[in-house]
């Protein structure tokens, strides 16, 4: 992905008391840090953070952590919640690395991961970057709960198809998949995020599947 440098992003972003800086040494502590014992769920590649800026407001029985890796795209997130007169607390931006998700979180610390238009990485010789690949599927093994969940959106067909695979090839099971998200029954408690917005206005079905262990 081509990015747009955003002046002052970096300043921003680490003084920013919405995020949770020098993620790594709360590894085990995230309840901790949120003060409380309620249920956390992540979303990696949160982009400017509509979905879980909203999904956080509507369920404030749960902690949410919302983790991009680039500053410029994060600090979008950050710009829109200081505009908002009653931030809630129960979310926290991470800006960190998938690929470092068992250094930030100890085993069975996540309840739940959302994968939103996840990078397709379309060459084969890139399959393993693939949000959804065995590489990563390892890592949320480790960090989710036994009883915790992947629930993932892409309008593009052959990621879907390729992580449906992967997820049955590394010993997920498959609980739910919709290839037209928005003509759903879900289609009313939907939370679209950016891309899908965009998506959807060029009349892309959105495809989305719940995996577990
Ligand atoms: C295509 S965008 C989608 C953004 C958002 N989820 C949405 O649906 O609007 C993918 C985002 O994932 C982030 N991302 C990709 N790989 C990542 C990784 N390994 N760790 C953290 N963020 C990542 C990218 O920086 C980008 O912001």
């Amino acid at each position: 992905m081509r990015l747009r440098k955003v002046k002052g992003a970096e300043e921003k972003v680490a003084s920013s008391s919405f995020v949770a800086h020098n993620a790594k040494e709360n590894k085990g502590k995230w309840k901790q840090v949120f003060g409380n014992d309620k249920p956390i769920r992540l979303e990696i590649g949160m982009g400017k953070g509509r979905f879980i800026t909203t999904l956080s407001k509507e369920n404030q029985d749960v902690n949410y952590l919302g983790l991009e890796r680039f500053q410029s795209v994060l600090v979008r997130a950050i710009e829109k919640r200081e505009e908002d007169p009653e931030p809630n607390a129960n979310l926290l931006f991470l800006c960190e690395d998938a690929n470092d998700l068992t250094d930030i979180f100890e085993e069975g610390e996540i309840d739940e991961i959302y994968l939103n238009f996840s990078d397709p990485w379309p060459k084969a010789r890139h399959a393993e970057r693939r949000l959804t690949s065995g590489t990563y599927l390892a890592k949320y093994d480790k960090v989710i709960k036994k009883t915790g969940k992947v629930v993932f959106k892409t309008d593009n067909t052959e990621l879907f198809d390729y992580s449906l695979e992967s997820f049955q090839e590394h010993g997920w099971k498959i609980d739910s998949v919709i290839r037209d998200l928005h003509n759903s029954e879900l289609a009313e408690g939907n939370i679209m995020t950016e891309y899908e917005i965009k998506f959807g206005k060029l009349g892309k079905k959105i495809c989305r599947l719940e995996a577990s262990r």
